[in-house]
């Protein structure tokens, strides 16, 4: 009776409604899982079906391979460590035929070391602000808390928040100010030369911060705007330098008020109380909205009340905008002049009453690449401008976008504006209002962040971080890798080398080192030469391995399918 209802279980298992077919045995495919640090793989067929199961495993470290055991239940638990980078390899063989099929499969692993407990800063080693405009600085120290902050050189009128570290106020003369940033906890003291430089120019580093669209969509709302901006205080990514927290298409009234000027809808009940929560914890403000008289989802947008707009974002306390393209179509559809100059008109006028704010407010184009704005942008004072179509978390996207499109643009971005090759696609995602893990595998996501910081791009997370997991608060909070993206140079990074499916891609650093992202495009595993290609490029130094922190010899190294090896050579 027992084994009748063994036997009845395991037919039912093995009777799941199949995901896909694959090879022979025909209709049997294997399906790897992961949830909550937990990783198992499974059978899966529509049918009554018998044989073994078998797991091995590939140190990608060490190139040794671990037995994973074998049986015939149909499922098995992968064996795995968060602090590896192992790929597993299930097999199946068909008792009845012979057959087999298999399929590879690689955890999530933490390359990142854990933070020390003293303070230790994450963030760039400058920071631009207009005469007269307020700073808002959230100091992006780590390290336990309490930890009591204190600025030296202070310029007048700045004004240092001791408990929370926040520097604030505001400085009327131009300059460059020498600062040394001083954070202090029970573990220990850090000083960080620092500079102020109070002039024309803001984001003198690429912005970091989070946007609602990738995980909300168009159901975003005040309360999950908190909710994130909450997580990135609480999970420590404030730490990190990300600050900007950027409400994007959705929040608009349906109608203008009768005064002409906009108002938030009712998922928006207090914008200004909204701002006020960001900037009292050191963050910044972020808002959407299109030179057209719609967005791409239908709002308002701001044709013909961009003055009003703009006052009104001032009120909120906007300090970033996204101005998107869309609903503008139609507006220069009418009009049969196709210059660059059409292009470029609606940005340049909104420019002028952005700037005319009495706040810095980042002036970010989206307008997805066309007339190819990344030889204009900055002759609208545009902080950034999107480089591509709207990006998704596949890696298809990601290698077009990253890969192919950002290629030639590296003579383009410098501190200011920059290149903005689109939002981060990691994390529980969704565009709309059931989020799902990305797509991505675990080594196409880090790629994606050492290619966006070797492209110094704009680092917008794009995923609900109150529902972040610890492998991917890692992966974006990777003090090393980060400073590449903020690296005050400013250089974008190009392909030095292209050999088949390997790519390296360089760029220059203000400290004399270079930092370099060797890809592995293929989809095997692949052992590369690392020294013979730094030999190529004639670089020679340390060599230090920026995600696992550490220097290594210029040696042959593993690299995952879609993987990288993120290196500084100085
Ligand atoms: C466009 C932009 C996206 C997002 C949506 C909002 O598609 O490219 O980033 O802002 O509009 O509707």
């Amino acid at each position: 009776m027992i084994l009748k209802l063994l036997l009845g279980c395991l037919a039912l298992f093995l009777g799941q409604t199949n995901a896909r077919m694959t090879t022979e045995p025909d209709i049997i495919d294997l399906r790897f899982t992961e949830e909550n640090g937990n990783c198992s793989v499974s059978v899966i067929s529509p049918s009554k079906i018998r044989g073994e199961l078998r797991l091995e495993g590939f140190d990608l470290e060490s190139g040794e391979t671990i037995d994973g055991g074998v049986t015939k239940s149909g499922s098995m638990v992968v064996p795995h460590d968060k602090a590896k980078a192992v790929r597993w390899t299930a097999s199946f063989t068909d008792k009845k035929t012979g057959q087999s099929i298999s399929k590879s499969f690689i955890p999530k692993y933490i390359l990142t070391p854990a933070a020390p407990k003293s303070p230790r800063y994450n963030g760039p080693s400058v920071f631009g602000v207009r005469p007269g405009s307020p700073i808002i600085l959230r100091l992006a120290f780590s390290g336990e808390r309490p930890m009591s902050f204190s600025v030296e050189g202070l310029p007048e009128g700045a004004v240092i928040d001791a408990r929370e570290g926040i520097l604030g106020g505001k400085v009327s003369v131009p300059g460059d100010y020498n600062l040394t940033l001083v954070a202090e906890n029970e573990f220990g003291t850090c000083r960080q030369p620092f500079t102020l430089r109070v002039g024309p120019k803001i984001a003198l580093t690429p912005p970091m911060g989070w946007n609602s669209w990738n995980c909300w969509g168009l159901t975003v709302s005040q309360e999950k705007v908190i909710s994130s901006a909450s997580a990135i205080l609480l999970k420590g990514l404030a730490d990190y330098g990300y600050n900007y927290i950027n409400i994007d298409d959705s929040w608009e009234a349906d109608t203008r008020n009768a005064d002409g000027s906009i108002s938030a809808n009712d998922k928006f009940p207090d914008m200004k109380g909204l701002g006020d929560w960001l900037h009292g914890h050191g963050l910044r403000m972020g808002i959407y909205s299109s030179p057209g008289d719609r967005t791409c989802g239908n709002y308002l947008g701001s044709l013909g009340h961009e003055k009003q707009d703009m006052e009104t974002f001032n009120s909120w306390g906007v300090d970033y905008l996204k101005y998107d393209w869309c609903g503008y179509s139609r507006e220069f559809d009418k009009n049969p002049d196709k210059s660059i100059a059409s292009f470029v008109r609606p940005y340049l006028k909104m420019e002028e009453f952005l700037r005319a704010q009495p706040r810095d407010i980042f002036y970010s184009l989206c307008q997805y690449s066309t007339a190819e704005v990344w030889k204009w942008g900055h002759a609208v004072d545009a902080n950034s401008w999107r480089t591509t179509s709207d990006i998704r978390d596949t890696w298809a996207f990601l290698y077009d976008i990253g890969f192919v499109q950002q290629a030639p643009l590296y003579p383009y971005s410098q501190p200011g504006h920059w290149n903005d090759p689109d939002m981060l696609v990691v994390g529980q995602l969704g565009w709309g209002a059931h989020l799902r893990d990305s797509r991505l595998t675990v080594d196409e996501q880090y790629t994606h962040i050492s290619l966006w910081c070797l492209l110094a791009a704009n680092l917008l997370i794009g995923c609900d971080v109150s529902r972040m997991d610890d492998f991917t608060v890692a992966l974006l909070c990777n003090n090393e890798v980060l400073a590449i993206d903020q690296d005050p140079l400013g250089k974008q990074a190009r392909p030095v080398i292209v050999d088949g499916d390997i790519q390296i891609w360089s760029r220059p650093l203000s400290d004399g080192g270079t930092a370099i992202g060797v890809f592995n495009l293929s989809e095997e595993v692949r052992k590369v030469d690392i020294g013979r290609y730094l030999e190529q490029l004639s670089l020679s130094g340390t060599v230090r391995d920026l995600w696992r922190q550490k220097d290594i010899a210029p040696g042959s190294y593993w690299i995952a399918p879609h993987g990288v090896r993120m290196l500084k050579i100085k």
